[in-house]
């Protein structure tokens, strides 16, 4: 269950190239390519003639050319090749998706075209402030719902007992925190105060003694999240404005729903420290890595009690406000689609 009149991220820029990319989005199979001009399209991946993946065949042009049978299908996803036929049958198209390139991704509209508001991309990097930042990232290929990794961002309790090694300890799950949220989005914010640093964050700082620690969660439905993060010497300012003797990081997260039962994790490390060192950028890239893939234990463990006994009920806890806040915004939308599509 997800909204479909939503932006989501299909890939990196990076990744969708002058030939053809498949990736399947909230159920549906998709074609990507870049055509002559740099600009991305996105078709419906099967072939209006007998469904073969338009992805197995080639570009020529700014059209795909079906490997089976040569039927060729221009961007706008009209059919404008037919072998060993003059006239092309009218109805003869796929179905072509709305795009946009922004943020280092390419992101696709999966709903109503007319509903395409490019203002509603998700702005992954205003969180950040502007300049002054750098990072790099991954995607991960979740075999779970998408909402099950909202969870798990919406609530860094788990750091704990998830990521004990590297940034969790004690004070994360026991120092309170508070939620703000209304229609359009869901913040978490989170202070431990004059606390012994994790193993990762003692590293970023560079020196021993306690600090101030923040984790500040900013959720925009219906899957993307930018987590503010940080350590500062315990006293230096950092909790009435001042981070200037602390280190800052933003977790940047957009995910999006592959099929009912798995995802794609888009994430990115940035950092407005130590600019310059590229090893910096690596290592923390890598450091983040690992961390995910104590989560990606977690949540796909999660899906297959899930995938067992499809009537399983989460019980929520104080520790779970800001992943029932985000939920509820998520679950909003469908409703309101169900019953624009109810009216229709
Ligand atoms: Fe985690």
């Amino acid at each position: 269950m997800f909204p479909r009149n939503a932006w989501y991220a299909a890939g990196w820029d990076h990744e969708i190239k002058r030939d053809l990319f498949a990736r399947t989005i909230c159920n549906q199979r998709l074609v990507f390519y870049r055509k002559q001009s740099g600009e991305v399209a996105a078709l419906a991946d099967a072939c209006w003639h007998r469904k073969l993946p338009l992805s197995l065949g080639h570009l020529d042009g700014d059209d795909v050319v079906c490997q089976y049978h040569g039927l060729a299908f221009a961007a706008d996803g009209k059919c404008s090749r037919m072998p060993s036929q003059d006239k092309i049958n009218p109805r003869a198209c796929v179905r072509s998706y709305p795009v946009a390139e922004r943020h280092r991704f390419v992101w696709v509209w999966m709903g109503d075209p007319d509903l395409a508001d490019h203002n509603k991309i998700p702005d992954l990097l205003k969180r950040m402030g502007g300049d002054g930042w750098t990072g790099d990232g991954e995607t991960i290929n979740m075999k779970a719902d998408y909402r099950l990794v909202v969870d798990n961002l919406m609530d860094l309790t788990h750091e704990t007992y998830v990521h004990g090694g590297s940034i969790g300890n004690e004070s994360v799950a026991e120092s309170p925190f508070k939620v703000d949220s209304d229609d359009t989005q869901v913040t978490l914010t989170r202070w431990m105060e004059d606390t012994p640093p994790p193993p990762f964050w003692r590293g970023q700082l560079g020196k021993d003694g306690n600090v101030d620690r923040w984790q500040i969660i900013h959720f925009e439905p219906p899957c993307t999240i930018a987590i503010d993060v940080g350590v500062a010497p315990t006293g230096t300012g950092a909790i009435s404005g001042d981070r200037s003797q602390g280190v800052n990081g933003m977790v940047l997260n957009t995910i999006t729903p592959e099929t009912d039962s798995s995802c794609h994790y888009f994430w990115a490390f940035t950092r407005n420290y130590d600019l310059d060192s590229v090893n910096r950028t690596t290592q923390l890239r890598d450091g983040v890595s690992n961390i995910f893939k104590q989560d990606i234990v977690v949540i796909e463990a999660q899906q297959k009690v899930f995938d067992s006994d499809p009537d399983a009920k989460f019980v929520n806890m104080n520790i779970d406000a800001g992943a029932v806040h985000a939920r509820r915004l998520i679950a909003k939308m469908i409703k309101n689609e169900n019953m624009v599509e109810a009216a229709e």
